[in-house]
């Protein structure tokens, strides 16, 4: 048998460890340890129920309520301390990923078009305007295309300046963007006109007005009646355009294989000493035309190369052309 005041004394023994304890767990994984050795089967509140047998019957009923309170208690401590926890630990968690706004952003430059890629659209702009389309041909060309098709025969002297990179026997890297115009004359009937902008590449060696990497704008006009003239007002009307006032022309006779006449384009600053050459053109030999399957008794051509990279050194003052890729941020951002 056991006393009702004894087991009063235990209850509120173990009331008292609760109050005192409870509120000192610092985390939700102690709190749980603790719960379960009160309130868990074989807890100590589990203990003392298993007391009750031994409880005088008269007194078993009050033993009974108490220990129910107890139970009850103890489950309310316990679910205000859980809660407590959680939400400090929320709060926690929310200082620690607090994001502040006022702290500076993270700056990522905005960059633009390189210059050569701003004069060759402004090269195109202008020509559409004109009426020229903008056509495109493979940088890895053949050597039909690249030479035979041109009126350049394997054992033409002329061939040496275009002789260039060979991927392999008869492939290589075009010399110059003239291959084009025999792609878009296969595929189309006259009358034609287009440019084609591209890169090239030469055997050249570099100097401050050559790279073995460089680019060129042809330009192709197939009509019924063309003649110098033309193309001399063409390219008036183009290097006004472009230049603005004060820029001279001056043309000079020059051989292509593929035009007849040729001539070669030098271009001189407002008030520059030197001539830059900047453009091979000529109106298109009639082989050419035969070549591709048009009759030269009835159509005529006329055509250019120009170099973008001394058109904008010629426009912009660059007496360097090693400084379009030499990736210097001071020149580069200049345009
Ligand atoms: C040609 O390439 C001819 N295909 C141009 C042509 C087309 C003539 C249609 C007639 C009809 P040329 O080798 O002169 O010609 O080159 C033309 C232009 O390309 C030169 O005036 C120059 O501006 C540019 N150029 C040539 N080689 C280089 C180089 N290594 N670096 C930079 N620019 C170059």
């Amino acid at each position: 048998m056991i006393e009702l005041t004894e087991l009063r004394k235990q209850i509120s023994q173990v009331k008292e460890d609760l109050s005192r304890r409870v509120p000192t767990l610092s985390n939700l994984d102690a709190l749980e340890a603790f719960r379960i050795e009160f309130l868990g089967r074989k807890g100590r509140i589990g203990d003392l129920f298993k007391l009750l047998g031994q409880i005088d019957p008269s007194e078993k009923a009050t033993a009974g309520k108490l220990l129910n309170e107890l139970k009850q208690d103890a489950t309310t401590i316990f679910a205000t301390r859980q809660e407590e926890l959680s939400s400090a630990a929320l709060n926690e968690q929310i200082a620690r990923e607090r994001v502040d706004l006022t702290l500076p952003g993270v700056y990522h430059p905005i960059g633009h078009k390189h210059l050569l890629t701003q004069v060759q659209q402004e090269i195109e702009s202008i020509f559409l305007r004109m009426g020229f389309d903008v056509a495109a041909g493979p940088e890895i060309e053949d050597e039909y295309h690249n030479f035979e098709a041109l009126n350049i025969p394997a054992d033409h002297p002329a061939r040496d300046d275009w002789d260039t990179f060979y991927i392999d026997d008869t492939t290589l890297l075009r010399p110059h963007t003239s291959p084009v115009q025999i792609r878009v004359m296969e595929q189309t009937e006259p009358p034609v006109r287009i440019i084609c902008p591209g890169r090239c590449y030469r055997r050249d060696t570099q100097d401050a007005t050559h790279s073995p990497v460089f680019h060129q704008v042809e330009l192709l006009w197939i009509e019924e009646g063309l003649s110098l003239a033309n193309l001399k007002y063409l390219l008036e009307a183009f290097i006004h355009e472009f230049f603005g006032e004060g820029y001279e022309m001056r043309l000079s006779g020059d051989f292509f294989p593929f035009t007849e006449p040729s001539v070669q384009v030098h271009m001189r600053a407002p008030g520059a000493k030197d001539w830059l050459e900047i453009m091979g053109a000529g109106m298109v030999n009639p082989a050419v035309l035969t070549n591709v399957g048009y009759d030269p008794d009835k159509v005529t051509g006329l055509a250019f190369g120009l170099g973008i990279e001394r058109m904008a050194m010629l426009r912009y003052g660059i007496d360097d052309i090693r400084l379009f890729c030499g990736n210097d941020l001071r020149f580069i951002t200049q345009f």
